[in-house]
C-alpha cells in the first residue's frame, strides 16, 4: 500500500523520484506528490496530482526546476478522502518543511486539538499533517531532536520521511510499522518504502527496524533510535535484479508472472533437495530444527492468497507429517484467545512480508511462546525479520497485484518444509525420493498447461457475458477453487465464490441455473468420482460447467461444457498444475473487459494496514 521514495545526491533529483514512484505504482494507491529542493538558491517544488503518477509527472514538466534532494509520496487513502489537498507531502504552518507519511497516527485527533490550541493551522482531513505540526511545535534549532520529540508522541504507525528549508541538505526517515529501506549509492542515498523503487541505483541496503531514524545528508548516513542513540549497521547486498524492459513483452505483469512460474518453481528447489535421501535441506530453518522436532502443532496464518497456500498446506502437512495442523485468517488468528505453548509452531506465509494483519498474528504467537516460521517472498521485510525463523520464496519481485507466482512458490516450499518434518518423524526414504522426483517434473507440467493458453483464452472470452462464477474443489483443490475465486474477482470485478464442492448442496445450488456457471477442478484423484457427482447434480439444475480435467480423460468431455486438460501429476502436487489454468482463465476473462489488471480498483500489493 502506498509508498515512499526520497534522494540525496548529486543528481537531479525529481527524474529520480518520478521513476521511483512509477516503480511503487504496482502497491496501489490514488493519489501522489513530491516536494524537492535546490539547495544552491532555496527554489522548491511542491507537487501533488490525484490519480496515476503520470498526473503528477505532467505538473513536473510543465513547472520542473533543478533540485538535489527531495522527498516523494504515493498515498493509499486513509484518513481523507483522495483529494489533492490531501496528497502527501504535508507541510507546517511556515511551509519549509515537507513530510510524507505511511500508515496511521492513531492518537491524531488529540494532537490536532492541542496543536490547533497552540495556533498551528490545518488544511487536510489527513492524520498525516498532525505531524508536520508536530515537529514544528518542537522544533527549536535542532531538525532530528524536533523529529524525535514529535516520535515519541505518536500512537500508531510511521515510515516517514522529512525535509526543511532550514536545515539544508538533510533527510530524515524513521519508522515504526512500516517499512524504510535505505539505499546506499556512490555519494547518494535514496531510501524508500520498497527496494523495487531504486534497485536500479543500487542493491546495497540498510533496512531501518522499527523505532529506527536516520539522517541522510552528504555522504554520510547517522542512524539512531528515537533516543538519538547511535546504531552502528553494515549495508547488505540483495540479489534483486533490474530490467529496463520490465514486462518482457508481456501485455501485463500478470501475466508475465504467470509465465515465469516454471522459473519461479526451479528457483524455489534449487540447492533445496537432497535427492538420494529424499529429503529437503532448508539453509534458513537449520538453527531451529531441534525446536521443530518437537513440535505437536502447526499453525498457518496469512491473508487472501497467502491463506489459500496455507489451506493448501494444512492438508498437505496432514498427509506428510504426524503434526496436528491447522490454518487461519491472519486477521482473525490475532484476536483469538488460543492457547499456544513452546510445542505449537506457526508460519507466517506472506509475498510481501509487510502485511499487517499477519504481522500482527505472528507477534501474537511470539508472545504466547510459539515458535514463529516464515515463508515470505520479499528479503528484509519485517515478517522475514521478526520470525525465529524461515525460508524464502527466492521467486523475484511480484509486481502484479494478484499474486500467481508466489502463490505457486509458497506451495512448493510447502512441500519442501513438510518433507523435512516428514522425513524426521517417519515419513519413508521411498516417499521422500518419489515427491522430490515429482516437484522436479512440475515446471514442465506447467509449462504445457502454459503452452495451452490460447485454448484457455477462448474459454475465457466465451464465459465474457456471464456475472456470477462458482469454483468448487475437494481436498487439496478446495485451496485451489477458492484461490481461482479470488483471482477472478480482484481482476475483473465479477463475482465469483470458491467453496468445497460437497458444500455446494447445502446451500449455493440454490444459485445454479442457466447464468450461473461453474468451474469445476476435477482432476484424477481420491475424490475424482465424488466431483463427477457434484458436477453431474449441476448439470443437472441447468448449470454450465467448465472442468479442469485430467488428459485422457474421455468421459468428462461429454458432461460439462468445457474441458480445460492438465497434465496428470501425483495428487499432493496436482493442485500446482490446476491453478494455472485458472489463473490464465483470470486474467483473459479481465483483459478481455479491459480491466486495470496490474492495479485492479481498490487493491494494494501490500496491505499495511489493520
Ligand atoms: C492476492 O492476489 C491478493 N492481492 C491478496 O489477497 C494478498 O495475497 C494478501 O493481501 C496477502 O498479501 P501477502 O502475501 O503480501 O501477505
Ligand atoms: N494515513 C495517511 C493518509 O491517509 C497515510 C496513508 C498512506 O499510507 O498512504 O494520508
Amino acid at each position: 500500500m502506498c509508498g515512499i521514495i526520497c534522494y540525496i545526491g548529486n543528481q537531479n533529483t525529481v527524474p529520480i523520484l518520478i521513476e521511483g514512484l512509477k516503480r511503487l505504482e504496482y502497491r496501489g494507491y490514488d493519489s501522489a506528490g513530491l516536494a524537492a529542493i535546490n539547495s544552491e538558491n532555496t527554489g522548491s517544488l511542491y507537487l501533488k496530482s490525484v490519480g496515476k503518477v503520470a498526473e503528477l509527472e505532467k505538473k513536473v514538466k510543465k513547472d520542473n526546476i533543478y533540485c538535489d534532494y527531495g522527498i516523494a509520496h504515493t498515498r493509499w487513502a486513509t484518513h481523507g478522502k483522495p483529494t489533492e489537498i490531501n496528497a502527501h507531502p504535508h507541510t507546517d504552518c511556515t511551509g519549509k518543511l515537507f513530510l510524507v507519511h505511511n500508515g496511521i497516527i492513531e492518537n491524531y485527533e488529540s494532537l490536532k486539538n492541542e496543536l490547533i490550541k497552540n495556533g498551528h493551522k490545518f488544511i487536510s482531513d489527513t492524520d498525516t499533517e498532525v505531524l508536520a505540526h508536530l515537529i514544528e511545535d518542537n522544533l527549536e534549532d535542532n531538525f532530528e531532536e524536533a523529529v524525535r520529540k514529535a516520535l515519541s508522541m505518536v500512537e500508531g504507525t510511521f515510515g516517514i520521511a522529512v525535509v526543511h528549508k532550514d536545515f539544508p541538505r538533510k533527510i530524515i526517515v524513521a519508522r515504526r510499522g512500516s517499512p524504510i529501506i535505505i539505499g546506499i549509492g556512490d555519494n547518494e542515498y535514496i531510501a524508500a518504502s520498497d527496494i523495487n523503487a531504486f534497485i536500479r541505483y543500487t542493491n546495497k541496503v540498510i533496512y531501518l527496524n522499527d523505532d529506527e531514524m536516520a539522517l541522510l545528508s552528504d555522504n554520510n548516513i547517522t542512524i539512531t533510535d528515537l533516543d538519538l542513540k547511535e546504531i552502528m549497521k553494515e549495508p547488505e547486498t540483495i540479489d534483486w535484479e533490474y530490467s529496463e524492459d520490465e514486462k518482457a513483452g508481456f501485455k501485463h505483469f500478470m501475466l508475465k508472472e504467470i509465465f515465469e512460474q516454471p522459473k519461479t518453481v526451479e528457483n524455489a528447489i534449487r540447492g533445496r533437495v537432497i535427492d538420494g535421501e529424499g529429503i529437503s535441506k532448508l539453509g534458513g530453518l537449520e538453527p531451529v530444527l531441534d525446536r521443530m522436532l518437537n513440535l505437536k502443532r502447526l499453525t498457518f496464518v496469512s491473508c487472501g492468497t497467502s491463506f489459500y497456500a496455507g489451506l493448501y498446506g494444512k492438508y498437505l502437512f496432514e498427509m506428510l507429517t504426524d503434526l496436528d495442523v491447522d490454518v487461519d485468517y491472519a486477521s482473525e488468528f490475532r484476536y483469538r484467545n488460543l492457547k499456544l505453548s513452546h510445542q505449537d509452531g506457526v508460519v507466517a506465509i506472506s509475498q510481501s512480508g509487510e502485511t499487517a494483519d499477519t504481522l500482527a498474528a505472528l507477534r501474537e504467537a511470539k508472545r504466547k511462546g510459539a515458535l514463529v516460521l516464515g515463508l515470505v517472498n520479499v528479503v528484509g521485510s519485517t515478517i522475514a525479520k521478526e520470525t525465529d525463523a524461515g525460508v524464502y520464496c527466492h521467486a523475484g519481485p511480484e509486481i502484479g497485484v494478484a499474486s500467481t507466482k508466489i502463490f505457486v512458490s509458497q506451495c512448493v516450499i510447502l512441500n519442501l518444509i513438510a518433507l523435512l518434518l516428514g522425513r524426521m518423524r517417519g515419513l519413508s526414504i521411498f516417499e521422500g525420493i518419489t515427491l522430490i522426483k515429482e516437484i522436479k517434473k512440475l515446471p514442465g507440467y506447467i509449462n504445457t498447461v502454459l503452452e495451452k493458453s490460447n485454448a484457455i483464452r477462448e474459454v475465457a472470452q466465451k464465459y465474457l457475458p456471464y456475472e456470477n462464477f462458482l469454483y468448487i474443489g475437494r481436498h487439496l483443490n478446495f485451496p485451489i477453487a477458492m484461490e481461482g475465486a479470488l483471482k477472478l474477482k480482484e481482476i475483473s470485478y465479477v463475482h465469483a465464490e470458491g467453496y468445497p464442492a460437497g458444500e455446494m448442496k447445502h446451500g449455493p445450488i440454490s444459485l445454479i441455473d442457466e447464468k450461473f456457471p461453474t468451474v469445476a477442478v476435477a482432476t484424477n484423484g481420491f475424490t475424482y468420482e465424488k466431483m463427477v457427482s457434484n458436477i453431474q447434480e449441476i448439470k443437472a439444475r441447468n448449470g454450465k460447467v467448465i472442468a479442469v480435467a485430467t488428459e485422457g480423460n474421455k468421459e468428462i468431455g461429454n458432461i460439462v461444457d468445457d474441458v480445460i486438460y492438465v497434465p496428470e501429476t501425483i495428487d499432493i502436487l496436482q493442485p500446482l498444475v490446476n491453478v494455472i489454468p485458472l489463473q490464465l482463465f483470470a486474467y483473459y476473462f479481465a483483459d478481455f473487459k479491459g480491466c486495470d489488471i496490474d492495479k485492479p480498483r481498490n487493491l494494494a500489493k501490500s496491505v499495511t494496514v489493520e
